[in-house]
């Protein structure tokens, strides 16, 4: 289990020793593009699509918001799962090879946890499922619940946005990036004001 930090400890070095454990995920200018937002929305409403070793960070982050994180991976809710983290397991029933047929449907729901029906969310991170490989979900469910889910002035962030799934589904289900940081597409409004 990934313990909190020291939440005296600066967010950008806190970002950088993370970067430095978990390889092959964001970037620290990634993550620093997601942790500005939250920052300059002060609490706000989170939902987050994948846990990973980034998951306190954002649950510490947005500590007087609220916070929800959605795995499909039983294995890492059993990691990563403590009193501060409100994880929700779910499903995702379309795999990776289903892309082509997938673009000609008007929607791709999936089953979601009432407490995420409820409300609409300021902030999305889209992050999972992994939809690296044929035969394993892709993140097609995320993104278009992630529409559907988003407050009128959310701001959306989709990881991976240049692999082809995942530009063509945010593309289709959330429109044009507003911005993109390396591998993470910005999409919606940003409270903070973009990078120049
Ligand atoms: C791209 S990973 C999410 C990584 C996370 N956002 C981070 O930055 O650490 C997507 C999914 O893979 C699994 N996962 C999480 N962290 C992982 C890691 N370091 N290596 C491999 N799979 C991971 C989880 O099931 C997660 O939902």
């Amino acid at each position: 289990m990934y313990s909190s930090y020291d939440p005296r400890m600066d967010t950008r070095q806190r970002i950088v020793d993370l970067v430095a454990s978990n390889p092959g995920q964001m970037t620290c200018l990634e993550y620093i593009t997601i942790a500005e937002e939250l920052e300059a929305r002060g609490p706000c409403s989170l939902l987050v699509f994948g846990l990973g070793k980034d998951t306190p960070l954002w649950s510490d982050l947005n500590q007087n918001g609220k916070t929800i994180f959605l795995e499909g991976d039983a294995r890492w809710i059993a990691k990563m799962r403590t009193a501060a983290i409100d994880v929700h397991w779910v499903e995702y029933t379309t795999k990776l090879e289903q892309a082509e047929e997938l673009k000609k449907r008007e929607g791709i729901p999936m089953l979601l946890p009432s407490q995420v029906r409820q409300r609409v969310w300021d902030v999305i991170l889209v992050d999972a499922p992994p939809g690296e490989a044929p035969g394993r979900p892709g993140r097609f469910q995320s993104i278009y619940e992630a529409s559907r889910l988003a407050a009128p002035d959310a701001c959306v962030f989709v990881h991976d946005i240049d692999r082809p799934v995942e530009k063509w589904f945010s593309t289709r289900f959330l429109g044009k990036p507003i911005e993109t940081v390396h591998r993470l597409g910005v999409f919606g409004t940003r409270a903070k004001q973009p990078r120049r």
